[in-house]
This record gives structure tokens, sequence and C-alpha cells, in this order.
């Protein structure tokens, strides 16, 4: 049980803090900087291991200091790193966060997470079909992502896909799926025409649209659901979908429904903005057990 595979991204996250952004051409003063770890993937994975995941992370990063450094944090948050490789033709990936007000903008750079091959996933089928979840994200080359989902469809194994950042999608992929979760920027890019209320309908039990400080909206089969967040005063919003993802993982393969893992889901997000940090802030099983919005009959051991 809780098995979880995470196939993504692993990053060093450079982060400004300033009062506003500047224009093109202009300089303006800071207030701080700080070196945090992130990388989509890593964040999911370190959301879940964090929740009583066993999580297995899939990944690959530069042979530089900032690659030891990512490795030895997934580590300590208990995740099995016998799958991350180390390359020496890139640097190890980064992104550059400009936070203002609590909100962030980014500018993602691969590096070695795009050393990624489809051989690769070949050589991992084996060991996604022993895993209860894999989940997924959109920083790692589209054909990786897709020959993911392909395997773990031909072997039965459920995919957690989070399309982050936007990319469009084909149908056949879009079918194998077990849960696809995009924001709503990224829910109009996949499916150009559909409002949320009708992608929904379309995708009944998959397809969960991030909300925001709204929540999440998915169907049930039988009427459209949403699912409210909870709401706080925002310290760094930057991770807030990666801990979403983590802990409906763990939701999930912990044998709740979906309606319990999204509640369970949004509280674990809801924390984690309250801490900077992309994993600053991400909930431990006992730090949500002991908040006064944890539902007994969530019931995760
Ligand atoms: O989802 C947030 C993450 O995406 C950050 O940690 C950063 O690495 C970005 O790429
Ligand atoms: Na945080």
């Amino acid at each position: 049980m809780r098995n979880i595979m995470v196939v993504g991204s692993i990053s060093t996250d450079f982060v400004v803090t300033a009062d506003r952004r500047p224009e093109t051409g202009e300089t303006i003063t800071g207030k701080d900087f700080k070196t945090t770890f992130g990388g989509k993937g890593a964040n999911q994975a370190v959301a879940s291991a964090r929740l009583g995941g066993h999580v297995s992370m899939v990944g690959t990063v530069g042979n530089d200091i900032f690659g030891q450094e990512l490795v030895k944090n997934l580590a300590t948050n208990g995740i099995a790193v016998k799958n991350v490789e180390r390359v020496t033709h890139f640097p190890s990936g980064s992104a550059h966060i400009t936070i203002v007000d609590g909100d962030n903008a980014i500018v993602y750079i691969p590096g070695a997470n795009n050393a990624f091959d489809l051989d690769r996933v070949e050589k991992l089928a084996a060991e996604m079909e022993q895993t209860d979840l894999v989940i997924i994200q959109n920083e790692l080359p589209q054909d990786v992502v897709d020959k993911i989902i392909a395997v773990c469809y031909e072997k039965d194994v459920k995919v957690l896909y989070n399309p982050a950042p936007a990319r469009t999608l084909d149908e056949d992929s879009l079918e194998k799926v077990t849960f696809i979760t995009p924001n709503e920027s990224e829910f109009k890019l996949m499916f150009p025409g559909l409002t949320v209320s009708e992608g929904v309908k379309k995708y009944p039990k998959k397809l969960i649209v991030t909300l925001g400080s709204k929540g999440v909206c998915y169907h049930d089969g039988i009427s459209e659901r949403i699912i409210p967040s909870y709401h706080v005063t925002p310290v760094d919003t930057t991770g807030a979908g990666d801990t979403f993802n983590g802990a409906f993982a763990v939701g999930i393969t912990s044998g709740l429904d979906m309606e319990a893992s999204l509640h369970f889901g949004n509280l674990a997000a809801a924390l984690s903005i309250q801490k900077f940090g992309a994993q600053g802030g991400m909930p431990t099983l006992e730090e949500m057990k002991g908040n006064d919005k944890y539902e007994k009959t969530w019931n995760i051991e």
C-alpha cells in the first residue's frame, strides 16, 4: 500500500522576493534571495513521503554540487533514490523564481531533467508494475511522459498526471491516465473550447481542475462537485499544486475515495503555503492530524 513512484524533475529553486517585478530594461532592488529545493517531481515526491507514502523518485541530476544536495534532500525525506541518475553533460535543473506578494513567477531551466530517454522508461517498466500509483508532470520531455503513460496503461498501473507547466496532450494519452490535474490555465490549453464544467463532465472521476483558492472541481459520475480549499493567508504559494498532488496520491493509495483524497490534498496544500519555499511547509502526517480541519474519517495510518 502507498507505493508511489514519482517520475519527474529535480531542481534547485533560486528565489528572489521583491515588492514588484522589474520592467524590461529596469533594475530594482529586491528584499531577499534564497536557494531552496524544488522541481515539480521532487516536490510531489516530498509531499507524498512526508504524509507516509513509500516513495521512489525517478529523475536525473547533474554532476555538480546542486545535484549532490538535491539527492541528499530526497533521501533525508525518506525517498528511495536508487533511480536518480547523475549525468555529466548537463547541469542540474533550476528554477528562477520571483515572489511578489506571496505569488510567484518562474523561469524553469531543465538541464539534467531533460537527459531522460525512452529506453530508461522501458527499463523501469517492471518496477512500475510493482507500484500502486505513478505520478508524472510536464517538466520532462513530452515523449518520455507519453511513454510512461503508455507503459503504465499496458501494465495496468494507475497514473496521476499533473500537466504542469502547460502543454497540449493527445486524446489517446488522456484516455490512458487515471487522474489528470490541470489548473485553470493548463485546462484551457489542453481542452480548447470547453468550459471547466463541460470538461469534468466529459471525464468523470478522472479530470480534476484545481481552481486555486476556490478549491478543486471534478465530476463524480452523477454531478459536478467543487471541493473547497481551506482559507489561509499565504506566505508563498510556490509548490501548492505539488503538495496537493502528492497528498492526493497518498489519499488514493491509502484507500480513501476521491472526495476524501481531494479534501486531504487541499488541507496539505493550505498548510504548505504558510511557509516559504516549495517544500517548506509541506506537512507531515502528524501535522495534518494535529490540524483542527483534519477529518477523523480519513483514517490514514
Ligand atoms: O511547482 C513549483 C516548482 O516548479 C518549483 O519548485 C520550481 O522548481 C518550478 O519549476
Ligand atoms: Na511553502
